[in-house]
């Protein structure tokens, strides 16, 4: 299988981690695009009309995509029900962490292509503020609720932990910690994870 991404993306992180919690990631050669919203990749294109990363090609040539249908799909080749809860209160919490950890990459995304991406005189600083405030939100009901995330991994801690790793990565200087000790001490445990460790983002 190939797999479309860029070192620095939070979504294609969560695949690897995912991956590699399935015994799964050297089954994945790893193809990293450097493309943005205004300059999309023609071999991402190819595989996905959206353009847009992380794509998971397979060895019979079908495309899967966005991160949580490769996740899921991931989850299935590996035998089914290991990072995704099969039934009951478990799934729902998984997923709807997945939907909040996912939310808040989106956001942060957001907030990075305005300020970095876009041409300083177009910014739109209500608009940086209002995503922050999301990835603030979801921080603090992280927080609030850290007890619901699970020790071993799952697809909602994953995602979730992607999303912290992102903003250590390009928003470190908001100190997302302060205030959030229980949060931050449940990432450390999870960054420690061999699979956190393999993917590591860094700048293409
Ligand atoms: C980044 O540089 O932050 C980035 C690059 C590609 C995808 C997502 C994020």
């Amino acid at each position: 299988m190939r797999l479309h991404s860029n070192p620095a993306s939070p979504f294609g992180r969560k695949v690897m981690v995912a991956a590699h919690e399935l015994g799964l990631a050297d089954r994945i050669t790893i193809d990293d695009h450097l493309l943005s919203p205004v300059e999309p990749s023609a071999a991402v294109i190819a595989d996905n009309p959206l353009g847009r990363l992380p794509t998971l090609v397979l060895d019979n040539g079908h495309a899967i995509y966005d991160s949580r249908v490769i996740c899921d799909y991931l989850d299935h080749l590996a035998g089914g029900g290991r990072l995704f809860p099969q039934a009951g209160e478990a799934r729902w919490r998984a997923l709807t962490q997945q939907a909040l950890g996912d939310g808040m990459m989106e956001a942060a995304l957001l907030a990075r292509y305005e300020t970095f991406l876009r041409p300083e005189e177009l910014r739109w600083q209500a608009w940086i503020e209002h995503q922050k405030l999301k990835v603030q939100r979801g921080l603090d009901w992280l927080e609030r609720n850290v007890d619901e995330l699970a020790e071993e991994p799952d697809i909602g801690g994953i995602t979730v932990a992607c999303a912290l790793g992102y903003l250590d990565f390009r928003f470190g200087a908001d100190e997302w910690r302060d205030g959030r000790a229980r949060l931050a001490a449940w990432f450390e445990r999870f960054a420690a994870r061999p699979s956190m460790q393999a993917t590591l983002p860094r700048q293409m």
